[in-house]
């Protein structure tokens, strides 16, 4: 295991809220080797005591446990304010830190990539066994995704490179794969013969405080539908992997996102729907609309075709929307009705198909709806009703999604990480829904934030999520 980092975008917010609290958490968990220590990058100027203090500040002690694992993990932090764009610079100061192989994480705006991955090269920080982390997103389309590629790829193999989608890192997303291939019942019936459609809901109450610089330039279908719901989509739809080694699931995964119908300009108005959250309330409180000056989407609903033997005619339902009424991530499963319903009560137009729903989000529930008779069948005719079956386990100790994936990153498992040719085939998808997008001059719809999307939306979105009844 690797035991030193450099973590780029130090001072920035996702390493505020969780990477350095991802940290503490192993720490204090014992979980990182003895030697461990941290390079921590960024352009504020600070010194060594001054960023601790700075760091403490903000993270405080995590967990709210006063042991020791706060201190013992400022001690093992130090402090270099460096401009990336500065290559002789940077690897000047960074050179000292080539004495023991690393892993140098950068989470930093994509424009940074290259001239990071340049200075870490100069400083022989990237020589190998050193490994190289990268933050979503990579590029804002294919032909830019490729040229990130090919900077990364002057300096690294893949086999060094570590794409975070931390959706990836959850542990109800892992349990995805738990439950679809540790079990006959599931794997069996895992295909179009039985399978109506799939829901994947993304919902937040969250709106784009804060990133509007960011966020105009990408919109919800970069920002995630390309990385995190595709990621989701692909674990659900892939092939079983004959093992579970890193590249074994990623093959799999990279089969499915290539057979993704592309969209098209004659698909769009049917298949997906784009908007963007005015003024509102949410959660009894006002907010303001996103009104950045371009034309970019803070709520999408596609409908995603697979083009293979398991998944043709399965419509794939992906919703994901800031400002929504409630916080919400799921995946729904809607089974086939039976074959022949043989029910006077309720008849088949009122019986409740199967379906597997999982939430990642708020809560982490499973839930399998079946249709039973609790009623006693001897007093007449029988009568079914839908029962749900909840399969969640009793909650384990609940981890930020970065504590896996650094320890990973750390030990060298890429199983969790996106591989080259995945994210490529991702945005040839997405690239292809916004050229559709474009050619028809698809409009993106207010909607108040606090509601559900626009109007078009309703029949993007999961029944369930929007207490339009029964799933
Ligand atoms: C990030 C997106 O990748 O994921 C954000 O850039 C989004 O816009 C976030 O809010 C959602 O992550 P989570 O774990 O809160 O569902």
């Amino acid at each position: 295991m690797h035991d030193s980092l450099l973590l780029f975008g130090a001072t920035g917010d996702l390493a505020q809220r969780y990477l350095f609290p991802s940290l503490l958490h192993l720490l204090r968990d014992r979980l990182l080797p003895a030697d461990f220590r941290v390079v921590a990058i960024g352009r504020s100027e600070h010194d060594d005591e001054g960023f601790r203090a700075w760091l403490r500040e903000r993270i405080g002690n995590g967990d709210g446990r006063n042991d020791g694992a706060l201190d013992d993990l400022l001690r093992r932090i130090v402090y270099r304010s460096i401009d990336l764009n500065d290559i002789d610079g940077m690897a000047a100061t960074l050179a000292p830190f080539a004495d023991r192989p690393s892993v140098s994480y950068l989470s930093t705006p994509p424009n940074l990539f290259e001239p990071a991955c340049l200075g870490l090269k100069a400083a022989g920080l990237l020589a190998p066994p050193s490994r190289l982390v990268l933050e979503k997103p990579i590029g804002h389309d294919l032909p830019s995704a490729r040229e990130i590629d090919a900077t990364l790829k002057s300096a690294l193999d893949e086999s060094r490179i570590f794409r975070i989608d931390h959706y990836l890192g959850k542990a109800p997303v892992q349990n995805l794969l738990a439950l679809r291939m540790g079990n006959t019942l599931f794997e069996a019936v895992w295909q179009h013969r039985w399978i109506e459609s799939v829901d994947i809901m993304v919902a937040e109450t969250a709106g784009v405080d804060g990133r509007e610089g960011y966020y105009a330039g990408y919109g919800a279908l970069r920002d995630m539908v390309q990385n995190h719901m595709l990621q989701l989509l692909a674990l659900i739809a892939m092939e079983p992997p004959a093992a579970l080694d890193a590249d074994s699931i990623r093959d799999e995964k990279r089969k499915v996102l290539r057979a993704l119908r592309p969209m098209t300009a004659a698909d769009v108005g049917v298949d997906s729907v784009r908007g963007r959250y005015t003024a509102g309330v949410v959660e009894g409180k006002a907010v303001k609309g996103f009104t950045a000056d371009s034309a970019v989407e803070t709520f999408v609903g596609l409908r995603a075709w697979i083009d293979n033997w398991r998944w043709a005619g399965v419509p794939f339902r992906l919703v994901t929307g800031k400002r929504m009424p409630s916080r919400n991530t799921e995946v729904i499963v809607h089974f086939k009705p039976v074959t022949h319903w043989v029910f006077d009560r309720p008849d088949q137009a009122h019986a409740q198909p199967n379906y597997l729903r999982m939430r990642l989000q708020p809560e982490e529930t499973i839930e399998l709806g079946l249709m039973g008779s609790l009623a006693a069948p001897e007093w007449g005719a029988t009568e079914l009703q839908p029962m749900s079956l909840d399969l969640a386990m009793l909650p384990p100790k609940r981890r930020i999604a970065y504590e896996r994936l650094m320890i990973d990153a750390l030990k060298g498992d890429q199983t969790l990480f996106v591989r080259d040719d995945e994210v490529e085939a991702a945005w040839r998808w997405i690239d292809s829904v916004s050229a559709a997008w474009q050619q028809a001059g698809t409009p993106v719809q207010d909607y108040p934030a606090g509601s559900w999307g626009p109007a078009a939306a309703a029949p993007f979105l999961p029944r369930t999520a929007t207490g339009q009844g029964p799933i």
